[in-house]
């Protein structure tokens, strides 16, 4: 019955959307890699059960402030309990990867290194990996996508501490000995910007600090316990011939007035957000010029040693991008993080200053195509499109049909994988599109309202039902791979 509904409504929209069937077939070849992306406290929920221990975001959530509607990391989408139905799903929609993150807390429940480890969560993710394997798809695996063991933030504030790097490297070493058997894609760490700005300048993510000499020192750490797991991988785990890299992310910004100060900010801007975690481990194994010169007083420097030893940590890089910015001459001469800058967004290419569906997220496929130029140009990493995606707003819990007629999803993803095609057609090495997400889930602080799907959950029953969206990467990937 979803069939037959697509191909009645395909019939009357897919026509309406923008190039699709004119558009001459550019082959991405066998090796691409398409799929859709979770995160472990996005989906699994069972906080409690299977021998877990408290992240920071069940403390966080805890107080019932944090989160526009009371939500907490249960039910999730029961993805624990769930996980196959979930890739046979994705198997269905002709993806051949699953991009996933391992809990920290499921495998070594209080984090320090000395602490036990809990083979049942090491049984779960057994279980996991082979489902994705035996459904034919490549298991894509994010050591770290924000859930921290609450025990190291107790101990010593878990990121705020250079000790962290040793605590990170030994649960890193528990998942190479477990699963690095089948496991050949490993990301280190997903979006630390997101984490040193929203979780420690902007206050809204776990653990909710506001003070950007921390964010500061939080990035160094960050980057050291990348660097520290990419060198373990490279020594004592070469044999498994894995690639390993790490997910930044970020908007493009484009200069909005035909000024030297608003190309200036605009590089700024880039600098501010890719380039504090690219530079130090892409380029130059320190931070961007124009940041040492705003932020000297706030950061966290690193020694010659430590500069050599994080340079060129990565055989891929990982991004995230979902939108664009403009950028006036006006910007404050310090944009602290790279989340505090005076601009507008875009929509459809034109510049707007009112609504988008999610107040950040705008449809802006053409600044993609920038971002991924400017990305390869820059850095000259192959590229893993980890994320892209887009969210719709439904406080009011919209009628299922609604839901899944999910057309301006379709837009969306019409217009950024055409773009990406354009990017590689300008020369940039690009080698997966992972759609975020798998299934609609918890949107962190916003909960579970922020839908970004391809796959429609109902909360209360639970039940999965796949959006046009799904369909129509299907469809999409089969006409260019
Ligand atoms: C970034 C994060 O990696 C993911 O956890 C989040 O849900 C999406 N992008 C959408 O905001």
């Amino acid at each position: 019955a979803f069939l037959a509904l697509l191909c009645l409504a395909a019939a009357s929209t897919l026509s309406s959307i923008s190039s699709i069937s004119s558009r001459a077939p550019h082959k991405l070849g066998d090796n691409f890699i398409w799929g859709a992306a979770s995160a472990a406290y996005q989906i699994e929920g069972n906080t409690k059960g299977g021998g877990r221990g408290p992240s920071i975001w069940d403390k966080f959530f805890a107080d019932g402030k944090h989160s526009v509607d009371g939500a907490t990391g249960d039910p999730g989408t029961d993805s624990y309990h769930r996980y196959a139905e979930d890739i046979a799903l994705l198997k269905s929609y002709g993806a051949n990867a699953y991009r996933f993150s391992i809990a920290w807390p499921r495998i070594v429940p209080r984090g320090g290194r000395n602490s036990p480890v809990n083979r049942e969560g090491i049984a779960y993710y057994n279980r996991l990996i082979n489902e994705v394997i035996k459904q034919g798809m490549t298991p894509f695996v994010t050591i770290y996508h924000w859930d921290a063991p609450q025990a190291l933030e107790d101990k010593y504030g878990s990121w705020l501490s250079e000790t962290i790097v040793d605590d990170f490297e030994h649960y890193a070493r528990i998942l190479f000995t477990e699963f690095g058997d089948r496991v050949k894609h490993w990301i280190t760490l997903n979006e630390p910007l997101t984490i040193s700005a929203e979780a420690y300048v902007v206050g809204i993510f776990a653990p909710g600090h506001t003070d950007l000499t921390e964010s500061y020192k939080v990035a160094k750490n960050q980057i050291m316990a990348h660097a520290r797991t990419y060198h373990l991988y490279k020594t004592e785990f070469a044999a498994q011939k894995g690639v390993i890299g790490i997910t930044l992310n970020g908007n493009w910004f484009e200069p909005a007035e035909n000024t030297a100060h608003a190309r200036e900010n605009a590089q700024v801007m880039l600098d501010f957000q890719w380039g504090l975690y690219a530079d130090p481990i892409y380029k130059t194994g320190n931070y961007p010029k124009s940041m040492q010169e705003r932020n000297w007083e706030y950061l966290s420097w690193f020694t010659p040693q430590e500069s050599e030893y994080i340079l060129h940590t990565a055989d891929f890089m990982g991004m995230n991008a979902y939108t664009s910015s403009a950028v006036y001459g006006n910007v404050s001469s310090n944009p602290s993080t790279g989340y505090t800058y005076s601009s507008f967004n875009f929509m459809n290419g034109t510049m707007v200053g009112g609504e988008s569906n999610e107040g950040w997220l705008w449809d802006a496929p053409w600044g993609f195509e920038k971002l991924l130029v400017y990305l390869w140009e820059t850095y000259h990493y192959p590229i893993y499109i980890t994320e892209n995606g887009f969210s719709v707003k439904d406080e009011n819990k919209k009628p299922l049909n609604d839901l899944i007629q999910d057309w301006d999803r379709v837009n969306y993803h019409d217009g950024y994988l055409n773009a990406m095609l354009n990017a590689m057609q300008r020369g940039a090495d690009i080698r997966s599109y992972f759609a975020w997400a798998i299934t609609d889930n918890l949107e962190w602080a916003s909960g579970y309202s922020s839908r970004f799907g391809i796959t429609h959950v109902d909360f209360d029953t639970l039940v999965r039902t796949p959006k046009m969206s799904s369909q129509f990467l299907q469809q999409w990937f089969k006409w260019h791979w």
